[in-house]
């Protein structure tokens, strides 16, 4: 659905329509064969377990590197689109602390796995905003991950929310491995990563989900130190 207002804020963020056009094409003319070929290496697996007993089998490691490779192309698709899509936001009032306590619960398994910690502090800032939930906790999500993978064994993330009645402020912190000064201004261009395996949108999405509420995500950051990513926008959402 995307109503006249949503349309305006989709143009006015200065999205060129033929990158949507491109993301139309890219969602239907990859993605269904995609899921088509994950779908056949599936069955392919399954009849030849039938044959080859052996699950070490040299057969069965590379049918693992086919499926790793589908995944990865499934989830650039995925974030690309995402990206290329304007965000069209569904807003409703939604309260604070829930909607992080919900998102540590999603990343603390993965956080764990990595042997960092993860916590929440609430202090101060609104109560409710008159946000688009899932678009939001996307943004957040993505600015936890990229802490959790710079962040090593041992290492902590905070969450932190505050602001006053008029804008909330979300920060994310980590100790990792900071960022260059090469590297930090770059972090917000599209398809910029230094992961292997990365896709360089995670921030992009972010910003722009964040500026489509009419709010502000920045970054500090220091090599061999760690990296602050501030998101603040208006309790109202977009001004
Ligand atoms: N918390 C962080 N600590 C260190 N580097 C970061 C952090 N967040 C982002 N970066 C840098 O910014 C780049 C772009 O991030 P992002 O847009 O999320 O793409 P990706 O995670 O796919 O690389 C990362 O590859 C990394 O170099
Ligand atoms: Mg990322």
């Amino acid at each position: 659905m995307s109503g006249p207002a949503e349309r305006e804020e989709a143009e006015a963020d200065g999205h060129p329509p033929l990158v949507e056009a491109i993301a139309a094409g890219i969602a239907h003319e990859v993605r269904n064969p995609l899921n088509a070929l994950q779908i056949n290496l599936e069955i392919l697996e399954e009849e030849i377990s039938e044959i080859v007993p052996d699950r070490n089998d040299h057969v069965f490691e590379v049918i693992g590197k086919i499926a790793g490779e589908l995944r990865s192309l499934d989830n650039f698709v995925t974030e690309f689109l995402r990206f290329a899509r304007p965000p069209r936001l569904n807003r409703q009032a939604v309260a604070v602390r829930p909607l992080l306590a919900d998102l540590v619960t999603f990343v603390g398994p993965e956080c764990s796995r990595k042997g960092v910690s993860v916590s929440l502090a609430v202090e101060g800032g609104p109560e409710t905003v008159v946000v688009d939930a899932f678009q939001l906790k996307h943004a957040v999500l993505n600015l936890v991950l990229n802490a959790l993978q710079a962040t090593p064994k041992g290492g902590a993330i905070a969450i932190e929310a505050g602001g006053d009645d008029r804008a909330l402020e979300i920060r994310v912190r980590d100790g990792g491995e900071g960022m260059s000064e090469g590297v930090l201004p770059r972090a917000f261009d599209a398809f910029f990563t230094t992961r292997e395996g990365g896709t360089g949108l995670g921030l992009p999405i972010a910003r722009r989900i964040v500026e489509a509420h009419g709010g502000r995500l920045d970054l500090q950051s220091r090599e061999g130190e760690g990296t602050l990513a501030t998101l603040s926008l208006p309790a109202a959402g977009a001004a």
